[in-house]
């Protein structure tokens, strides 16, 4: 039986998920109102797989037979000075995601949860991945400084981003 300070972590985590994908359609947003399609179109993929994440959480709870609570989402208002700005902010909160979940891990493992631990690793794994995402966008925006064409390559490049739910089974 899943303990209850477990499903109170997995709710807040729940609702961290809903305010990621949140937080990237505001950057979707921004974008496109900024002059970068193809960026706008790479968040609105993000903006999805956030959704995706969320979903596994809730299914998961849904199998544990655990109450499950949806919490309010903030939005974000969004102050940048340029689209790098953007994507340094969504390293930054993909790097507060990891550590969500690796205090989550930590109180699985405290409380000797295996399931809810072995469901973490996933989310944990996936982290690595987002976080190396983001940073080589940043690397490739700060190659190109301000230079016109970079910039537009770089967009061109990110909107051709297709939508790949990550947590569908293999
Ligand atoms: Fe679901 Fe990007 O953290």
């Amino acid at each position: 039986m899943i303990k209850k300070e477990i499903i109170d972590a997995l709710n807040g985590q729940l609702n961290k998920e809903f305010h990621s994908a949140y937080i990237y359609l505001g950057m979707s947003a921004y974008a496109s109102s900024n002059g970068f399609n193809g960026c706008a179109k790479w968040f609105n993929m993000q903006y999805q797989e956030e959704v995706t994440h969320a979903m596994k959480l809730f299914r998961y709870l849904e199998e544990q037979g655990a109450n499950i609570k949806l919490k309010d989402i903030k939005a974000l208002n969004i102050k940048a000075d340029s689209i790098v700005d953007v994507f340094k902010k969504a390293y930054k909160h993909e790097q507060k995601m990891t550590n969500s979940l690796n205090d989550l891990s930590d109180l699985a493992m405290k409380h000797k949860d295996h399931a809810t631990y072995s469901l973490l690793q996933w989310y944990i794994n996936e982290q690595v991945e987002e976080e190396a995402l983001f940073s080589e966008i940043i690397d490739k925006f700060t190659m190109v400084g301000n230079d016109g064409y970079g910039l537009y390559s770089i967009d061109k490049e990110l909107g051709a981003r297709v939508f790949i739910d990550p947590t569908a089974e293999v």
